[in-house]
């Protein structure tokens, strides 16, 4: 009760004052000169404050805008080069995009089509856990149209994992070390937690049965969180099948699972 009669005494007090202050403030303007822009009126803001050439005010407004923009191009910028770096994605295939990917043969564009369909309905893709094989010739562009559906998915904001065969048994028998910070069932994880995993090479060593359990653990416990996945080789559809074992290939042909037959003669060398 004591506070609410000081406000309302206040009030009383401040109100001729603000009145007299606006009256005075009103009648408080100058003329001023900038020496870029030239002559300006200046008017009185508060006490010894006041308004400075109206242009240069509007240049270091827009400039600081500007800087704005830049510095969060800048931290956009710094974040996707941290989920590039995350990704596994080589370096000197971030480049590679499904807008890079020149088709001119059939056999490309069906190749094209099928990936930058798998990319542009991924949420799709998500719900059933659809994956793709993408086999046949080296350097008819296999792993350069599945980075290109990776920065896709990235783009919207998707987790991706690139990596290889060789790369994820390395890192699982990493984890049998004694020093080993990380247990193989952890290990098992970054290769289930990505939305989209993309395993190139398989085939380029013989396919263990140490190799053809891990990638079954794997596969199937993505299957079973409807998670998809990519798998990329230079061997044809049969023999991937002979490396994975039919109970992993029959995995992914369920819920509608493509194999991608790239059948058309390396890019590398030529000049397209
Ligand atoms: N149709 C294409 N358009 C543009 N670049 C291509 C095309 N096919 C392959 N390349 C390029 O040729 C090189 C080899 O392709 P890559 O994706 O590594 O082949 P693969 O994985 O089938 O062996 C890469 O630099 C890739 O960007
Ligand atoms: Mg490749
Ligand atoms: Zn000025």
């Amino acid at each position: 009760m004591q506070n609410a009669l000081k406000i309302i005494d206040a009030d009383t007090d401040a109100a001729p004052v603000s009145i007299a202050s606006y009256l005075n403030a009103e009648k408080k303007s100058k003329s001023e000169a900038c020496t870029k822009h030239g002559d300006f009126i200046s008017r009185n803001v508060m006490g010894s404050i006041w308004t400075k050439c109206p242009v240069c005010t509007a240049e270091s407004d827009a400039e600081k805008l500007r800087l704005d923009a830049e510095k969060t191009a800048e931290e956009s910028r710094r974040i996707w080069q941290r989920k590039l770096g995350m990704s596994g994605i080589p370096d000197r295939f971030t480049s590679r995009t499904l807008e890079t990917y020149s088709a001119k043969s059939e056999g490309q564009q069906r190749a094209l089509k099928f990936a930058s369909a798998y990319a542009e309905g991924f949420a799709e893709v998500l719900e059933t856990g659809r994956c793709a094989i993408f086999c046949g010739k080296p350097g008819t562009g296999k792993t350069h149209l599945a980075v290109g559906v990776g920065l896709k998915v990235m783009a919207r904001n998707g987790s991706v994992l690139f990596t290889t065969v060789q790369r994820m048994m390395r890192r699982v028998k990493d984890a049998w070390r004694k020093d080993s910070g990380e247990s193989e069932s952890e290990v098992i994880g970054l290769f289930v937690q990505p939305e989209l995993l993309i395993i190139d090479e398989i085939g380029v060593q013989f396919g263990s049965d140490f190799e053809k359990n891990m990638m079954f653990d794997i596969l199937n416990e993505r299957y079973e969180n409807r998670l998809p996945t990519l798998l990329l080789s230079n061997l044809t559809a049969g023999e991937v099948k002979n490396f994975l074992g039919e109970r992993v290939f029959d995995r992914l042909r369920e819920d509608g699972g493509e194999c991608v037959v790239f059948d058309w003669s390396s890019h590398r060398g030529s000049t397209a």
